[in-house]
């Protein structure tokens, strides 16, 4: 089994978040959001991957390279247009041959890794004969389905009918950004028009898998699920990737500091004078210094955190923050100066960059 990983595909997927132009680059929890898909493939033992480059191709294989970190081999894929996710499919016909592979967008996350998922293919396929799947999807209730392609599931679990983006969704049921298919799906991503918003959808493709009588399974996911590509779950993201992390030291606390709770303290980091209160997580050669740093937040490598207080925040590499209490909710890009320079008169003296959005206490 092969792995196909989107960074590009879809025109909604490219838009940047933060200073990052790579959305799939942005931290969480410290790690880019592209590599936890990474990992849930090799660990479903998938290391042939590709990857589907767009606008953002340098920074991608820059992060990425080989592979070999790992154990994987990467094959990078240039889509010179973002002309949708079937779009993908088609021009990495010659990656994929006709091998089954799991198709991943590279801005979601899930809970629950791969390997359940494709073992259940795996095995539906083996034994199924003439009725072996040629797709499996994956599907989780969502608050509004009208921002995704939306399954019609029936009385007996079967997929009857998928539609991208309705306006009068079927069900709550929202197609998560995992999917598996077999080589089927090439005759499909050919034989589709573009949609209303001029892509190769490949909502649309499952469902000429429907229509042409192929079985489409699907699982319905229990963990939690965000499409980091949608908007504002970057938070939330690191949240809920923060609970999982082991405690560690491997930078220095002083003696007047106190840490509590789950706190990951990264290499040559220093925590001086300071309170951590877990889940959080402190970068590499980042310093902490009579500050206090509150739960649910991640300070990336290279930053200097200096009589402020901070909770529930991702602050990103190179960012310095003095002198500012009471830092909450809020996403702090790189290279970031945010201090308080006691300058009269007293005043906010900002530099915002593209899409900053500020509330002020
Ligand atoms: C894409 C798919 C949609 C799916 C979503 C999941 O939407 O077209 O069917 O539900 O990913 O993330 P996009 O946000 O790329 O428009």
């Amino acid at each position: 089994m092969k792995g196909l990983i989107l960074c590009g595909g879809a025109g909604t997927r490219l838009r940047p978040i933060t200073h990052t132009s790579a959305k799939q680059l942005v931290p969480v929890a410290n790690k880019p959001i592209l590599f936890y898909g990474i990992e849930d493939m090799v660990a479903a033992g998938i290391t042939d991957l590709g990857i589907i480059v767009g606008d953002t191709a340098n920074e991608i294989m820059d992060a990425v390279g080989d592979g070999s970190r790992w154990g994987a081999t990467v094959t990078y894929i240039p889509q010179a247009a973002p002309e949708g996710l079937a779009h993908c499919v088609l021009i990495a016909r010659d990656f994929l041959g006709d091998d089954d592979f799991v198709m991943y967008l590279g801005d979601n996350l899930l809970e629950q890794g791969l390997s359940d998922f494709v073992d259940r293919f795996e095995h539906a396929r083996a034994a199924g004969g003439d009725h072996a799947p040629s797709a499996q999807i994956l599907l989780a209730p969502v608050d509004d389905p009208r921002q995704f392609g939306v399954a019609e599931v029936d009385d007996v679990g079967h997929v009857v009918r998928l539609v991208e983006k309705p306006e009068d969704p079927p069900s709550d049921l929202a197609l998560v950004g995992v999917y598996l298919f077999d080589r089927h799906i090439h005759m499909a991503v050919r034989a589709i028009e573009p949609s209303g918003r001029g892509e190769l959808e490949i909502t649309d493709a499952i469902q000429w898998l429907l229509d042409h009588g192929h079985t489409v399974l699907h699982d319905v996911l229990s963990g939690w699920w965000l499409d980091t590509g949608k908007k504002d779950p970057l938070l939330e993201s690191n949240r809920l990737l923060l609970n999982r992390l082991e405690p560690a030291n491997h930078g220095s606390v002083d003696e007047g500091s106190t840490i509590e709770g789950n706190v990951v303290i990264e290499k040559d980091a220093q925590v001086i004078g300071s309170r951590i209160r877990g889940p959080a997580i402190v970068g590499e050669r980042t310093r902490v210094i009579d500050s206090y740093v509150g739960p649910f937040t991640s300070i990336g490598n290279d930053c200097e955190i200096r009589a402020s207080e901070i909770d529930h925040s991702v602050v990103l590499e190179h960012t310095n923050i003095v002198g500012v209490p009471g830092l909450a909710d809020s996403l702090v890009g790189r290279y970031v100066e945010l201090t308080r320079s006691g300058q009269l008169p007293r005043a906010l003296r900002l530099m915002l960059g593209d899409h900053s959005s500020i509330d002020l206490e």
